[in-house]
């Protein structure tokens, strides 16, 4: 996710600015840019990388005085990471940084450049400051300019905007991704994404709600929700500058659960339209001659492969093998040029996943990459590649990664059958992918209940997380989480596996978390979490259907579709995992002997 920090005031512009975006590095970023509106001269600034290059370009600018300044860390979702990609974007007279997605760009795009604009980037954000630029010359106000452009706008966007035509005034819009104005008694006015780069600067802050906009002066905030006039609601600002990086959570590992709502609303974004699937990134990779997926990845990345492949054999009506990359390597494969090689990876720089990728290239088969990390190693070998857009993920244990990979995957599964599956069941796929984003909500409820059944589950001999179809990947998922904060021992299991051995562990002492959904294969898993619990296992059963035998029960809601009950059982287990740890007292962010980025074999 992108950065944005802005500014009005007597204060040094760059200062404030740079220190704010550095604030805002755990966000993630490629690029980063900064813009100051002094005097009535702009002056603009962008680098490729990372902070310190802009911090060195622009050592030798200074910027106190009354003026205004924006700054933004570029996280890249339309177009590679490159100079002419960073914020802030510009046209003749204004400026703009945007964080979010604009899911209509593209017709605006085109329109505007039907009238003869010339566009410098491959972003959608870029729209912006010429729609407005576009407005202004109509003879509209600024003010009206600024209005008349959000109203254009569809999808999410955090937008400041610095225009020669009001040298005193920044313009905000607010929609789906975080945006916070901010004050002191020196009349300074600030504007972030997150609390952080705030603090020490401004005394009271407003978080603005979906759908607000406005205007700020040094003097005064003008903000509106649909066109009628907003009374802001300042509250004070906190102090602690890593509690507020945390957005308030207890660690990074337990917000990046809570963000996977709206981080996988970004993944969908600009990828869903009337007849389905759109993926802009694929359009020049012809799939016509593929016959068979060979998918390779590691750990958490494999489990999404997993995941997939049930889905490429069921929708795409393509066959489909998952890797672990480690394995792969060492074995020989048998390449051939109809199959797609499908490497998965958050970092983009997993070492037995990269070299697995060379190998496919080597054969001269069509890659495909899904990755969280533009400009990654993966990413920059790969034919081509799908951005997962989960922003970054600083806990060790992946969480948001994961549901972001698989959401991913999904798309692409559908877009690779988009000529085979029928209408009405596309229409269905749809309507359950643009559901998942509601399902991936953390009911408070739900976590204190986990919370609260945690303390039952600190000892034992070990966990059997078991399930059925894409429910038996969820387990292994399930399971490496717990095994990777807790260190306490799990396996994840097909449930139909138990009786071929692993049932011999069954006992009060070993705890199986029995995945139970109703859209899949319930009758099934039922009887063979009925053979556990004949057995005395401690039953802990996540289910939409009540379950008698559990000695622990987590009710799920009722589905229509199978994906939005491994969404939600997902989220269950993340949080299991997460107060198992919390209990044990172990560092859940980073866990012990564990990196974020395997970059070794
Ligand atoms: C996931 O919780 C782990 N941290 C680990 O298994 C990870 O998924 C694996 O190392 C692969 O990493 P990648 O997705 O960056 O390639």
């Amino acid at each position: 996710m992108c950065g944005i920090v802005g500014y009005i005031g007597e204060g040094e512009k760059k200062e404030f600015l740079l220190s704010g975006l550095k604030e805002l590095e755990y966000r993630g970023y490629d690029s980063a840019g900064i813009a100051v509106l002094k005097d009535g001269h702009i002056t603009s600034y962008r680098t490729l990388g990372k902070l310190e290059n802009l911090v060195h370009k622009t050592e030798a600018f200074s910027s106190d005085g009354f003026g205004l300044g924006i700054g933004h860390t570029r996280w890249a979702t339309h177009g590679k990471p490159t100079e002419a990609n960073a914020h802030p974007h510009r046209g003749e007279f204004s400026y703009v940084i945007h964080n979010g997605i604009i899911e209509n760009y593209k017709e605006i795009k085109e329109n505007l450049q039907k009238e003869g604009v010339k566009f410098l980037s491959q972003t959608d954000s870029e729209v912006i400051v010429h729609l407005f630029e576009k407005f202004i010359k109509e003879e509209l106000s600024a003010q009206d300019a600024f209005k008349s452009t959000i109203e254009m706008l569809q999808g999410a966007y955090a937008i400041l905007l610095v225009t020669k035509d009001e040298p005193e005034t920044i313009f905000f819009a607010k929609n789906a991704v975080p945006l916070i104005l901010g004050q002191n008694a020196k009349e300074e006015k600030f504007m972030s994404s997150s609390d952080s780069p705030l603090i020490g600067y401004a005394t009271e802050v407003v978080y603005l709600e979906d759908g607000e906009y406005g205007w700020v002066k040094k003097d005064e905030i003008s903000l509106f929700m649909n066109e009628k006039p907003v009374i802001p609601t300042f509250a004070t600002l906190g102090r602690d500058k890593i509690y507020a990086q945390k957005d308030g959570f207890r660690f990074f590992m337990e917000k990046e659960i809570y963000e996977q709502s709206s981080v996988v609303s970004e993944t969908l974004m600009g990828r869903i339209s009337d007849e389905g699937v759109e993926l802009d990134e694929l359009k020049d990779i012809d799939f016509s001659d593929i016959d068979n997926i060979k998918i390779c990845a590691c750990g958490t990345s494999y489990h999404a492969g997993l995941t997939a492949a049930y889905l490429f054999e069921r929708l795409s009506k393509i066959r489909c093998q998952v890797e672990i990359a480690s394995e792969f390597r060492y074995k020989e494969p048998l390449l051939d040029k109809k199959t797609l090689f499908l490497v998965i990876s958050q970092s983009g720089e997993t070492a037995d996943t990269l070299e697995a990728l060379k190998m496919a290239k080597k054969a001269n088969m069509k890659t495909l990459a899904i990755c969280n990390v533009d400009n990654s190693s993966i990413v920059r070998l790969a034919d081509a590649t799908l951005l997962t857009r989960a922003g970054i993920e600083k806990g060790v244990a992946s969480t948001k990664a994961f549901a972001t990979q698989v959401i991913t995957l999904w798309l692409l599964s559908l877009y690779m059958g988009k000529k085979t599956i029928p209408a009405k069941k596309m229409q269905s796929e749809i309507k359950a992918l643009l559901h998942t984003p509601s399902v991936l909500h953390v009911e408070d409820n739900t976590h204190e209940k986990i919370r609260r059944l945690s303390k039952r589950y600190l000892h034992g001999h070990g966990f059997f997380f078991i399930g059925r179809d894409i429910f038996f990947p969820l387990a292994l998922e399930g399971a490496l989480k717990l095994k990777e904060i807790s260190y306490l021992h799990a396996e994840g299991y097909p449930s139909g596996e138990m009786k071929h051995g692993p049932i011999a562990l069954a006992d009060s002492e070993l705890f199986t978390v029995a995945l139970m959904p109703q859209t899949m294969l319930y009758e099934k898993t039922k009887s063979n979490v009925e053979e556990l619990s004949a057995r005395d296992a401690t039953i802990l059963a996540i289910s939409p259907k009540e379950f008698d035998l559990a000695d622990d029960f987590i009710k799920t809601t009722e589905q229509s579709h199978p994906m939005s009950e491994f969404f939600e059982m997902m989220i269950i287990t993340q949080i299991l995992a997460l107060e198992i740890a919390v209990r044990l007292g172990n560092d859940v962010d980073m866990p012990r002997n564990l990196a974020k980025s395997v970059t070794v074999e």
